[in-house]
Formats: structure tokens, C-alpha cells, sequence
């Protein structure tokens, strides 16, 4: 096992209702006003948005708010944001809405309190934030792990180019109010692509090249098998507050750092991958890596057969073959079935992409940074290996 630091700072408050609790909770945080940032439609047609307000209000909060933030949050509104926040002295953010309008919020509070650079040098990784405004969260959708994780993805619509920050404490939001019952009016693609997204953020950490722990793999593999179950449920039970619950538990879980205790940090090269389909082609994140991940998988398991078997036997209960590699390949199968079975991509075509050679190649040199760099740890791949993968996922 690698030795590792494991620091999760953000306040979880989880069940019914618990968005009420907004106004209350905002008195520990020493703020004065708020920017109440959102998407597209769902927070203010469900009511939220409202709600939130009255929240606000009653407790004694100055506030204003902006929303607009589209799936594949954009630079332009980041920059809108910052701004704003400027012009209205703001001193928190809270994000009202999914991944992405998180993302924004952090990619807002980072932008706000460094005023000596541009806030997307922290995407190119040529700066790196000093500060950030502090950021509270109210997920409307279980997925990203951003209501706990220390990175934020923004598109910058000059050039297509979708790019997470560095991880850094500094953007963790302070609190999460979780109520699973947020998620009800989510569309199946969006609960289901939720679901992929949640799994790979362990998978990325799973799939790992070298010595790993027994509990961090106990606790990987128990929280896929709990994804696995419950996004079956949520097929035909989309009103299932259980259900609804274990899926937004696991997605924090997933992306807070503790599946990657002793595993070295991860693979994450599927995210790289599907990042560059999200910029190009504005696809929906979860969907983008199971329209990747059975390729990626297959041009790599032989780098590591036994640690495929494992995850194919605990996982899906299938037992060893005569040798690792059959059992390996077994693994992949049983999860693009799973894939499959609610509904999601295995293939780029799938997905609603028909690519020519020159766009495959496009994404391969915007994936390797200009042929500058290779990502994945499980096995190193570099723009050719990424092209391939590209094509075996057409
Ligand atoms: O804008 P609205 O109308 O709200 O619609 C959204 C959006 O169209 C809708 N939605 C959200 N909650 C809803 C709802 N519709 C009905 N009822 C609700 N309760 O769902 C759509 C998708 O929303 P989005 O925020 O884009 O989803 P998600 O949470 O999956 O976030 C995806 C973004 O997070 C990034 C992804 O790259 C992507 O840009 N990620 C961020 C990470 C992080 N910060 O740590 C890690 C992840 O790996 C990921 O890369
Ligand atoms: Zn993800």
C-alpha cells in the first residue's frame, strides 16, 4: 500500500428536508451576503429556488443570485459570476443544482479571490489558486461528488477545451445539505448517468497498478455492488427514497478520497478521455465514460489480468476461470451488460456520435495536450495508445 493523507472537511447534514435548514446553518460561517448560483430550469421550476430564498430571508440574509450554468459548465458564466460577486461584495457562495453548477461556483469563488491572475490559468495548471470564496452546496443530483470533492471541470468555450482545476482543499465546499428526495425529478438518463459516474469515480481509483489495501478495496467494492443494486431500482422506482439515498451517499463517498486511500491517487484516465468528448461534443458526463470504459478497459486489463479477475469475481460473482485473463474479459462483459441494462452507451455510436478519423484524432491530440503528455497509471498511454481507444470505442 501507498502511505496517504486523508483530510474530508465538509459538514455532511443528510436526509428529508434538510435544504430547510439553510438559513440556520449559513450563521456559522461569519457571511454577509450570498450569491444563490443554479442552472438551467429544474431548481426554479421544482421550487427550490424559492424555497432557498425564503430560507435566506427569514434568517436575515442579503443575497442575490445567477443562474443560467448549462451541463459542461462554461468559462463565459464563470466569468459573469466573478463579476458579479465583485460588484456585489459577496462573501459566500451556495450552489444550488448539480455538478456543474458547483463546479462554477468553486471555478466563481476561485476567480473572486485572486485577483492577480486569470481565473483560468487554474485550469491550464499555469497558477495555482492561493484562496478561495467559501462555497456550500445543495445537490439536486447524485453524480459528480463535487458537493465533497477539492476539484471543479469548466469548459472554455474559446477552442472546446474542458479542464478540471488541481485538486486543492481550498474549494471544498464547507457543508452539504443532501435530501435525496431533491433527486425525484431527475430524468432517467440524468439518475442513470449519475449512477455510471458514481461508479467510475471508484473504478478510477480501483483500477490501480500497484499494491492496494484490503479495506480500501472492501469499501470500493461494497459501494459498486450498493451503485449496482440501486440503479437497477431506480429504473422503474424513480420515487424510491432508499434507493435515492444510497445513490447520493455513494456519490460523495465516492469522490471524497476515501476509496483512494492507499491506492495512490488513481487512474482517471477514462475521465481524461471522456473530458475532451464532453468539451468537443457537450455529451453527458456518466454517459460519456460508459460509452468509453469497455474499451479503455480492454486495451489496458492486460497490464494487471489478476486485479480485472478480482473485481469480475467480487463483483459480479463470477467465478475464476481457468486463468485470469478469461475471468478478466468475463468482468468487462458483466459490467457493459450492466451498462446496458439501464440503459446507458457502450460504444461512441451509442452515445449519438458518428466520428470521422480526423475528429477521433483531434480528440487524441486535445487529450494528450497537444501530444505533450500521457495519462492513466494503470497502464501509461500516450496520444497513439488514446487514438486506439477512440477507434475500439467508435
Ligand atoms: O440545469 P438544470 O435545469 O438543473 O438541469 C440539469 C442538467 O440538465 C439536470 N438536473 C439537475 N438536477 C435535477 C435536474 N433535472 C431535474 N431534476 C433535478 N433534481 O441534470 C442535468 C445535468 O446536470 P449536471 O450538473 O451537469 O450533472 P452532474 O452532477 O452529473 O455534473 C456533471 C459535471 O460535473 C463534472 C463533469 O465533468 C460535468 O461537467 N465533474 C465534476 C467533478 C468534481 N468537481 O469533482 C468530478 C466528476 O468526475 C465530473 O468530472
Ligand atoms: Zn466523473
Amino acid at each position: 500500500m501507498r502511505s496517504f493523507e486523508y483530510y474530508t472537511p465538509t459538514k455532511v447534514i443528510f436526509g428529508k428536508d434538510t435544504h430547510l435548514k439553510i438559513g440556520e446553518i449559513l450563521k456559522d460561517y461569519n457571511c454577509h451576503k450570498i450569491l444563490i448560483h443554479y442552472g438551467g430550469k429544474s431548481a426554479v421550476k421544482s421550487g427550490l429556488i424559492d424555497d432557498i430564498k425564503k430560507c435566506l430571508t427569514d434568517a436575515g440574509f442579503d443575497f442575490v443570485t445567477l443562474g443560467g450554468v448549462v451541463p459542461n459548465p462554461r468559462l463565459s458564466k464563470v466569468r459573469e459570476g466573478i463579476s458579479l460577486c465583485r460588484k456585489e461584495n459577496i462573501d459566500f457562495i451556495l450552489a444550488v443544482g448539480g455538478g456543474s453548477v458547483i463546479d462554477s461556483a468553486k471555478a466563481i469563488g476561485y476567480g473572486v479571490a485572486n485577483p492577480w491572475t486569470d481565473v483560468w490559468n487554474f485550469f491550464l495548471k499555469t497558477e495555482v489558486p492561493t484562496a478561495c470564496i467559501p462555497i456550500g452546496a445543495i445537490p439536486t443530483i447524485a453524480a459528480s461528488g463535487s458537493e465533497m470533492s477539492g476539484s471543479c471541470v469548466i469548459t472554455n468555450e474559446n477552442g472546446w477545451l474542458k479542464r478540471g482545476s488541481t485538486r486543492s482543499d481550498l474549494c471544498r465546499p464547507k457543508f452539504t445539505l443532501m435530501n435525496p428526495r431533491l433527486t425525484y425529478t431527475l430524468p432517467e438518463y440524468q439518475t442513470e448517468s449519475g449512477c455510471v459516474d458514481i461508479l467510475m469515480h471508484t473504478m478510477e481509483r480501483y483500477f490501480v497498478n500497484i499494491e492496494t489495501m484490503e479495506i480500501t478495496d472492501s469499501i470500493s467494492e461494497s459501494l459498486m455492488q450498493t451503485v449496482i443494486y440501486n440503479a437497477r431500482i431506480l429504473l422503474n422506482e424513480p420515487g424510491n427514497y432508499n434507493a435515492r439515498a444510497e445513490i447520493m451517499w455513494a456519490g460523495s463517498l465516492s469522490h471524497n478520497g476515501l476509496t483512494g486511500c492507499g491506492t495512490g491517487g488513481g487512474d482517471w484516465a477514462c475521465h481524461q478521455l471522456e473530458h475532451e468528448l464532453g468539451g468537443m461534443f457537450d455529451v453527458t458526463h456518466g454517459a460519456g465514460l460508459s460509452a468509453i470504459w469497455g474499451s479503455w478497459a480492454r486495451y489496458v486489463y492486460d497490464a494487471n489480468p489478476e486485479r480485472f479477475a478480482q473485481f469480475a469475481t467480487n463483483i459480479f460473482d463470477i467465478p475464476y476461470f481457468a486463468d485470469y485473463e478469461s475471468t478478466a474479459l468475463a468482468g468487462i462483459e458483466a459490467m457493459e451488460d450492466f451498462f446496458r441494462s439501464i440503459h446507458m452507451p457502450t460504444n461512441l455510436r451509442e452515445l449519438g456520435l458518428d466520428l470521422t478519423d480526423e475528429q477521433i484524432h483531434e480528440l487524441a491530440f486535445k487529450c494528450s495536450f497537444e501530444d505533450t503528455r500521457t495519462i492513466g497509471i494503470f497502464k501509461q498511454l500516450n496520444m497513439k495508445d488514446m487514438e486506439k481507444i477512440y477507434m475500439m470505442a467508435r
